[in-house]
């Protein structure tokens, strides 16, 4: 954990930050609010001042300090803990690793800045220079995107560079610069090339697109990836995008560098594009920090067609409002070229929501197997949707445009949940798993047998595997933990996923009816053995355990004529698992089925 972070969580208090921005009121443990995150009556958020983490039941949130500022102000993590540092006092340079961490990165973008200024200054009088003005951009659009030339001869950046101070060694990791295999000898990754510097979202260049000038392939050669530079993560435009995508214009993403120049030429500063790359849910993340809607316009052809598809998927997953435009030409910057910008501002007026995208793109036929096909394809968007709310209006939406009965949609939403249901044997290892996690942060240091419980469960955690994904990731978090105490829930987030963090604010948070009749508004927790509790989910995953084993073991058993000779091990196997469970079944308490298991699969309870 970061020095920064180590000392915000420690000065921070979760109920001090969170009272600045809402009324808290205290009930029992917790103190609670209305929801900042969704409008509603009865109060649903929820703050733990002794695990100082919060939780919101309307929208699912949860998390520390850090993350409750990240959502509340729509920060990334980094200006959130900026700003909590701030707040509490703490000055950021004197923290040595995390100053050293900041250096690397700047001396990184100092690099790429240097290259940039190099390729600018080449750009006069160059061929480059030619192409970009045959390509109609103009000398203010050439310098605010920083367009340069790379010239052709083999060394001149990696020499001008050198001379600059900067390691062989550095120009190579950091992608500037090759190294001839035979001579040993650096030699420039771009040459002869119009290069478009990328900008991260606050402006610094972390890579470059280098498009060559004719016929050469690649066309476009990009910077590798570097700790600095993540293609999943960047959007190209965006720190340009910025200002116009703050006052609610949604993002419109196309697939191209010069589309998105294009565009921003003829005034459409919105625009921005991945770097080659399928969007992520990285890219859409970013991108709801400033807008909640997106616009695709990909290139009219195959290839375009099948990335809309799959960006319609992406970007509903992270909730936002997606629509899409059909270009009536190869892409943006042709339209722009050929038509001019009002015609484009025209074209944007048709934009569809991606309901009836999908739905034109093929057509209703009375034919069975498109039919089928068409409301596959809907009804697994729908399910991404994470806002409930946003499903419906959607749902809504097919229903109107396609003339389908909304049984329909919840039909196939109880087919779809019923096929994602748990067995009732793997419920109970689910909850007995949440049992565990929430004794391991409630209760670390209760002592059972001499040793407390942390520690207890750390050793017993390294040898199982939790079958829900963010129980696993706690799991494996919890048991890389390997300071002398017990990791509190802010200790352990910054190495989780926010659905895992999520997922762990929910558990820890008892969730308290609201009722003025209930008498435990005082501060004692639940009356609860935790030795007690913890014995009994641990007995109980080792059952399911064993329960799995045996039914593997079975399953071989079954497959296998007695005269193998593995037959025999499988059987001698099957005994000793037996035995075991019966054991471990006693200790518990648990009556087994009175079935012999070996008579076939057992049913369960
Ligand atoms: P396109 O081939 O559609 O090129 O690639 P474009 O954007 O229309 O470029 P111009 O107008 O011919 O200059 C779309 C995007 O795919 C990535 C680039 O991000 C490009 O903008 N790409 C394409 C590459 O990374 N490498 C390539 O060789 C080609
Ligand atoms: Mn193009």
């Amino acid at each position: 954990m970061s020095w920064l972070r180590t000392e915000v969580l420690r000065r921070a208090d979760i109920v001090e930050v969170v009272s600045e921005y809402l009324p808290l009121r205290k009930r029992g443990s917790n103190y609670w609010a209305l929801s900042p995150f969704k409008p509603e009556r009865t109060p649903s958020f929820a703050v733990s001042p002794s695990k100082q983490i919060f939780k919101c039941f309307s929208s699912g949130k949860g998390g520390d300090v850090i993350r409750f500022v990240m959502e509340i102000e729509g920060l990334s993590y980094a200006e959130a803990l900026r700003k909590l540092a701030q707040k509490y006092n703490i000055e950021v340079s004197d923290f040595s690793e995390h100053a050293q961490a900041t250096k690397e990165r700047q001396r990184y973008t100092a690099l790429y800045q240097e290259a940039a200024q190099f390729f600018q200054r080449k750009l006069k009088d160059s061929p480059a220079s030619l192409y970009l003005e045959k390509r109609g951009l103009r000398p203010d659009t050439i310098e605010r995107f920083g367009l340069g030339y790379a010239p052709a001869e083999g060394n001149a950046l990696t020499r001008y560079l050198l001379q600059l101070g900067y390691s062989e060694e550095t120009l190579v990791s950091w992608g500037l610069s090759l190294r001839n295999e035979h001579t040993g000898r650096l030699y420039d990754r771009f040459r002869h090339r119009v290069m478009f510097p990328i900008h991260d979202e606050y402006g610094s260049i972390v890579a470059f697109a280098g498009r060559s000038l004719g016929e050469e392939e690649p066309k476009y050669l990009n910077s590798p990836e570097t700790p600095f530079y993540q293609k999943s993560e960047i959007l190209y435009g965006l720190h340009q995008a910025r200002g116009c995508l703050r006052q609610g214009i949604g993002a419109l993403i196309v697939e191209g560098y010069m589309d998105v120049i294009s565009l921003h030429q003829a005034g459409f500063t919105q625009a921005v594009a991945t770097c080659g790359t399928a969007l992520t849910p990285a890219h859409v993340t970013k991108l709801k920090r400033y807008t909640r809607e997106v616009i695709l316009m990909y290139d009219s052809d195959t290839a375009g067609r099948m990335a809309t598809e799959r960006a319609i998927t992406t970007a509903l997953s992270v909730g936002f409002f997606v629509r899409v435009v059909s270009l009536p030409a190869k892409d943006p910057d042709e339209l722009l070229q050929t038509a001019g910008s009002e015609a484009f501002q025209e074209l944007l007026k048709t934009k569809q929501s991606w309901t009836t995208y999908l739905s034109s793109q093929s057509p209703m036929l009375p034919d069975a197997p498109e039919r089928y096909h068409l409301l596959q394809k809907l009804g697994q968007n729908l399910q991404v949707i994470p806002d409930p709310l946003l499903r419906r209006v959607y749902a809504d939406e097919i229903q109107q445009s396609l003339h389908i009965p909304l049984e329909f949609w919840e039909s196939f939403q109880q087919m779809e949940q019923a096929a994602a249901l748990p067995k009732p044997q793997q419920r109970q290892r689910i909850t007995a798993e949440k049992e565990l996690i929430r004794i391991a942060f409630t209760y670390p240091s209760v002592s059972h047998g001499g040793i407390p419980l942390w520690q207890l469960l750390q050793e017993e955690w390294r040898h199982l595997v939790f079958a829900e994904e963010p129980a696993e990731a706690i799991r494996c978090a919890f048991c890389e933990w390997e300071l002398p105490f017990p990791p509190t829930p802010p200790q352990l987030a910054e190495r989780l996923s926010p659905e895992a963090q999520d997922w762990l604010a929910e558990v820890l948070m008892e969730k308290y009816v609201l009722s003025p009749h209930w008498r435990s508004w005082d501060d004692s927790p639940l009356e609860e053995d935790p030795a007690l509790t913890l014995e009994s989910n641990l007995n109980l995953l080792h059952l399911n355990h064993l329960q799995r084993l045996l039914e593997e073991n079975l399953l071989i058993l079954t497959s296998l004529s007695p005269d193998t000779p593995t037959y025999k091990e499988h059987l001698s196997l099957h005994q000793v698992l037996l035995r075991q469970r019966a054991e471990l079944a006693r200790r518990q308490g648990v009556i087994l089925p009175y079935r012999n298991p070996s008579l076939g699969p057992e049913e369960e309870k």
